[in-house]
């Protein structure tokens, strides 16, 4: 049977979306402004790229999605919270995500701020809740890992380097150090927790984290393209958020085609560290290129 990667797609975009409606706070319990605020963005229509590779990694090691959904479903918490506080006026100031209008823009700021935080603290509950499924030692692992994916050695620290660099020369090296820590770090993550939580050996690990590394910095590089010659109707956010506010980008530092073309090389090199696994990682596979040649 020949795989199909949009189905892959959209049948783990689903049962993630179940999952989340079910983990996420009900609209009707105290505070309910805040736990509207929280639904409003996260039940957003979303790629849900993080949690489907959660479980796509867990999947290459023959182990099913179930086993993963509360850790995939902590990453999408993570990276929404990351979203809801990118758009803030006092970082990207943008006033459109998934097609609706930003959550500051609905709730105010103090809201989508708090909104930010719980979503954080709700990732962290959601990763230790696996142990009823995964073993405690892979949870505590996954817990490690993600909480240095999110914070200063991860997506907090290159979004700190990402708005130092507004307006700035930056070097190839600083450029690659942001995106790799703003988006490869949470993406890299995902799969090396889908992986952990399935049981990987060192050995996986290190093969899981290459790849991740990889498609992380493709996935930034695409987004920075999709930026500059995305259709806006499609992506669901401004095109040109980036050059209006003289961001680093690679489209910037190295132009379309080369960005096109470092991009690709990411791929290949995500591809390479695949080598050891069997079909089961074919999803992973078509992941790395749909990264790069999407318009969403
Ligand atoms: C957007 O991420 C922010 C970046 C890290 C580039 P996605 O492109 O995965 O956004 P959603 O989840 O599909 O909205
Ligand atoms: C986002 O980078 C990285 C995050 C941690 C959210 P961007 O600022 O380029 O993401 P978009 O383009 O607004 O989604
Ligand atoms: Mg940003
Ligand atoms: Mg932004
Ligand atoms: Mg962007």
């Amino acid at each position: 049977m020949t795989f199909v990667l949009q189905q892959y797609l959209a049948s783990r975009r689903e049962a993630v979306e179940i999952a989340l409606n079910e983990v996420l706070p009900p609209q009707n319990v105290r505070p309910e402004r805040l736990h509207e605020a929280i639904r409003y963005s996260v039940l957003a229509p979303g790629k849900r790229l993080r949690p489907t590779l959660v479980i796509a990694a867990a999947e290459a090691l023959g182990v099913s999605a179930d086993v993963v959904m509360p850790t995939a479903c902590a990453l999408e918490c993570i990276h929404v919270f990351s979203l809801i506080h990118d758009d803030l006026p006092c970082m990207d100031n943008d006033d459109y995500r998934r097609g609706r209008l930003t959550n500051h823009k609905v709730y105010g700021e103090a809201m989508a701020l708090l909104a930010g935080d719980a979503l954080l603290a709700l990732a962290f509950e959601l990763i230790a809740s696996n142990i009823s499924c995964a073993s405690t030692e892979s949870v505590l692992k996954t817990l490690k890992l993600l909480s240095h994916a999110s914070g200063t050695w991860g997506m907090v620290g290159g979004q700190v380097v990402d708005m130092e660099s507004q307006g700035q020369e930056v070097s190839s090296e600083t450029l690659q150090y942001i995106h790799a820590c703003k988006t490869g770090a949470l993406i890299k993550g995902s799969v090396e927790a889908g992986a952990i939580l399935a049981g990987a050996d060192p050995d996986q690990q290190l093969a899981f984290r290459k790849y991740g590394n990889h498609i992380g910095l493709a996935f930034q590089i695409a987004d920075d393209i999709l930026d500059v010659v995305g259709d806006e109707a499609v992506i669901g956010k401004p095109v040109g958020s980036d050059q209006e506010r003289d961001k680093a980008t690679f489209p910037r530092l190295f132009g379309l085609d080369e960005s096109r073309r470092k991009a690709n090389a990411e791929v290949e090199g995500a591809l390479d560290a695949l080598s050891v696994f069997d079909h089961k990682a074919d999803p992973l596979r078509a992941i790395a290129r749909y990264i790069v040649d999407r318009e969403l």
